[in-house]
């Protein structure tokens, strides 16, 4: 039996919980949370012992622990888990700073534990259909590719870890390092950033929850991300232009595109199996059994800390663009992002 715990009984550590009981050969063992009735009542739902203390649970023989705590603790815990002798699938963002990405990648290579980070849009069917028909030559060569994310996030209140930049990250670190990944995904490495931050809230004038950067790729392409998290009407789109054709996602499943062959705009829908259709809320399945298997075969995980820590350097490039009013150029010797093979 794969024994695993949760760190952060929050909904998406219960997420993480109802998938991993739903793996056949992993038993969930416990909770840890600062907050007791969270603790208590997540392991009424899905079974294990509640601590308040992380190092609680690392001590009560877990083989692996999911890190789902505020973005402020991942780096902290993460190291704690190495040290124990604990595999870690740690949430994104993997941490606020670089150092921290440096200490939790050299933690586990020390302990010999694995690392994986939940950038977890790679499990997407449709991203990974449009990326093989990128590379296929449907489109020709890239030119640019996009994430516009807009939409309004109404925190609880000014105090909330969300909404404190020291604690989240703010939006670049907290929501669009998934853009940042996706865009990552169709056009590899990144050489530089550009950025210009805005700050829309009046209660958290500090927190930076809307921002325009454009990333360059290696190759001469261009990636364009736009989001804001006060935006009054919600509006997103993932897509890119090619030298012969164009496509965008389309709700969870679609691609739409046009190329030079085709006659009008076509629509291709890729099947979403059974558990990612939203009323099984398993969306976590094909992640988490991943990063299982990863532990059991002794294989690299899919999402490696050094191609995580790739994101979170973007996004502090970001912030750092939009501060010196320069473009901020990145060493282009960085992993690539790897896709999943389930
Ligand atoms: N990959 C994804 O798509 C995705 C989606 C949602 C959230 N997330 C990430 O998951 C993490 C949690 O998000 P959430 O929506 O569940 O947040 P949440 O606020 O609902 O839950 C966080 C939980 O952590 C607990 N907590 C606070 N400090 C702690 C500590 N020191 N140790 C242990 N627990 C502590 C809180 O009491 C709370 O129960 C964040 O890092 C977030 O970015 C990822």
């Amino acid at each position: 039996m794969f024994k695993v715990g949760i760190i952060g009984a929050g909904n998406n550590g219960k997420g993480h919980a109802r998938c991993l009981s739903n793996i056949e050969g992993v038993k969930v063992v416990g909770f840890a949370d600062a907050v007791m009735d969270a603790a208590q009542a997540a392991s009424d739902e899905f079974g294990g012992k509640p601590f308040t203390k992380h190092n609680d649970l690392l001590g009560a023989d877990v083989d692996a622990v999911w890190i789902s705590s505020p973005n402020f603790m991942h780096a902290e815990q993460t190291i704690d888990a190495a040290k124990a002798g604990v595999h870690v699938m740690c949430e994104k963002p993997m941490g606020l700073t670089l150092d921290e990405c440096d200490a939790m990648i050299e933690a586990h290579k020390a302990a010999g534990t694995k690392l994986m980070i939940g950038q977890s849009t790679r499990y997407g069917g449709s991203l990974k259909k449009l990326l093989d028909m990128l590379a296929a030559g449907v489109f020709g060569r890239l030119i640019a590719c996009w994430s516009t994310r807009l939409g309004h996030y109404a925190a609880p209140s000014p105090g909330h870890w969300r909404v404190n930049p020291k604690l989240s990250g703010g939006v670049k670190m907290e929501w669009e390092i998934h853009e940042i990944d996706v865009l990552r995904c169709i056009g590899g490495k990144v050489t530089s950033v550009y950025g210009s931050m805005g700050y829309s809230r009046e209660d958290v004038p500090d927190y930076d929850d809307t921002f325009a950067a454009i990333l360059t790729f290696e190759d001469g392409a261009f990636g364009r991300l736009d989001a804001s998290q006060g935006a009054r009407i919600g509006f997103s789109n993932r897509g890119l232009m090619g030298s012969k054709g164009m496509a965008y996602l389309h709700g969870r499943n679609e691609i739409r595109y046009k190329t030079d062959d085709t006659n009008g705009m076509q629509t291709i829908e890729v099947p979403l199996k059974e558990h990612e259709k939203p009323e099984a809320k398993l969306a976590k399945l094909d992640e988490d059994t991943d990063f299982v298997r990863a532990c059991q075969e002794d294989r690299e995980p899919t999402i490696t800390g050094e191609d995580a820590r790739v994101n979170i350097e973007i996004a502090l490039a970001i912030l750092n663009a939009s501060e010196q009013k320069q473009v901020i150029p990145l060493d282009a010797n960085q992993p690539l992002p790897k896709m999943p093979e389930v």
